[in-house]
């Protein structure tokens, strides 16, 4: 076989999320899959290709999705041992029939009609966040808003007490450090050290709500277990809470972060949400489409496949680059221009497809939306601050601003 490795794997940075889409355009002509042995992945690029994969989901397993990229040295191995840090796949790199065991009961608590009850709530949290800030005309809004909003949304229908937010904040940026990121053995140690507790965090919360269930999706699932383990375990209930504690603001936190970047540097979009409120439902898919904060997701090669005429053997790894599937051409004529009224625009993949489709995606939806309703209404003069250059953090899979500076002619939020 020949050496796989080309121009375009040389020229590519899976950890340089600072601005991929031009080589992106060019992979997707010239070299639509092609091997990284920086992370020994294969990369696919291409719309139609990464669809198929996420679909046949006996051949492209998600069992590598939350695999470190730098594996565990031997120290961390028995950090971890000794600190009792037993989660196990339960969602994310799950496999049937485990995986769809669990997901039917997840599913239930988040459908869109659930959701909904939530929104009440949802904007006055919203309403008090910009209070908090508004009459300073202007903020770093990733700090004053967006970092920890929604996480405290999340907690508020997990039922978890909104005095953890900064600790679960840096816990799930942690483990995305120690698991997405390249940290050398020291920071590994050090990362390990601040996984423990959160673990033994969510362990302690599990038991609290067995002892004093309340209404809340925690309690809920603790519910549908019915002192069952053949249902689910305590230990899968954990390893589930655990998980919905980073993927469930992480992301959101990073996709209102990029929207926001987005609306404001093209400011004719954002005036147009101000005058046309009823726009921001689509505005918020095509802000999914046009920079998915999960920028790439992973996939496990089963059995040897062929991908685009390459051959990959079986037990290889693939990184596929959801920000370029929902920038191919094919699919999306113009891409790199932001039109709210694309009619496929919630063909995006952004929330993933198939079986692991985002399970939250109707809570990240709607926050997003009651965000974008509140900002256009209570700030419409929001703009940019000149002269900053946006940052983003070394890690493959998630892509949002570390901060973004916004000013704003000062207004009044009534009730
Ligand atoms: C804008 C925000 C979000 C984005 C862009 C996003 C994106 C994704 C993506 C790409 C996947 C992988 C899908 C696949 O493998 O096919 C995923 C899965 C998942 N997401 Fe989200 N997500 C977001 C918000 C949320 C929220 C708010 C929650 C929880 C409340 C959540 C919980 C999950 C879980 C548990 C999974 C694993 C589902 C499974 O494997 O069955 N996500 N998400």
């Amino acid at each position: 076989m020949s050496c796989p490795l080309t121009a375009v794997s040389a020229a590519f940075d899976p950890l340089d999320l600072q601005n991929p889409f031009p080589l992106l355009q060019q992979v997707r002509a010239e070299e639509p899959v092609f091997y990284n042995d920086d992370i020994d992945y294969w990369v696919v690029t291409r719309y139609d290709d990464i669809k198929a994969i996420f679909h046949d989901h006996d051949t492209f397993t998600a069992a590598n999705t939350i695999t470190p990229i730098v594996p565990f040295s031997d120290d961390v191995k028995t950090m971890l041992q000794a600190g009792n840090y037993t989660p196990v796949p339960v969602l994310s790199n799950n496999v049937p029939p485990g995986h769809t065991r669990i997901r039917k009961l997840v599913n239930r608590l988040f459908l869109p009609r659930r959701m909904r009850d939530f929104a009440p709530a949802i904007r006055q949290l919203a309403r008090r966040r910009l209070a908090s800030f508004i009459q300073q005309g202007e903020t770093d809004i990733v700090a004053a808003l967006t970092y920890e909003f929604p996480a405290l949304v999340l907690f508020h229908v997990l039922g978890v007490p909104d005095e953890a937010v900064a600790r679960v904040k840096a816990w799930a940026g942690n483990r995305i450090e120690l698991y997405y990121g390249r940290p050398t053995p020291a920071e590994q140690v050090e990362r390990t050290q601040n996984l423990v507790p959160f673990w033994h965090y969510v362990v302690a919360l599990v038991q609290r709500k067995l002892a004093n269930p309340a209404d809340d999706l925690t309690s809920d699932l603790i519910r549908m277990r019915n002192g069952d383990d053949a249902v689910l375990t305590i230990n899968e209930i954990a390893s589930c809470m655990i998980t919905l504690l980073v993927a469930g603001h992480e992301t959101t936190t990073s996709q209102m972060g990029n929207s926001l970047l987005h609306l404001l540097q093209n400011r004719a979009k954002w005036e147009q949400l101000c005058a046309t409120p009823n726009l921001i439902p689509q505005a918020v898919e095509e802000m999914l489409r046009y920079d998915p904060s999960v920028c790439t997701w992973r996939r496990f090669v089963a059995r040897p496949t062929v991908i685009n005429g390459v051959d990959i053997p079986a037990g290889a790894n693939l990184l596929l680059m959801l920000n370029s599937a929902n920038r191919d051409e094919t699919i999306f004529p113009q891409p790199d221009e932001i039109v709210f009224d694309r009619p496929n625009v919630k063909d995006h993949l952004a929330f993933g497809y198939g079986i692991h489709y985002c399970v939250g995606s109707p809570l990240a939806r709607l926050e997003m939306e009651v965000l974008l309703e509140e900002m256009t209404r209570h700030l419409p003069s929001l703009r940019l601050l000149p002269g900053q250059q946006v940052k983003y953090t070394r890690n493959i899979s998630f892509r949002g601003p570390v901060s973004l500076r916004l000013a704003w002619d000062e207004r009044e939020i009534g009730d």
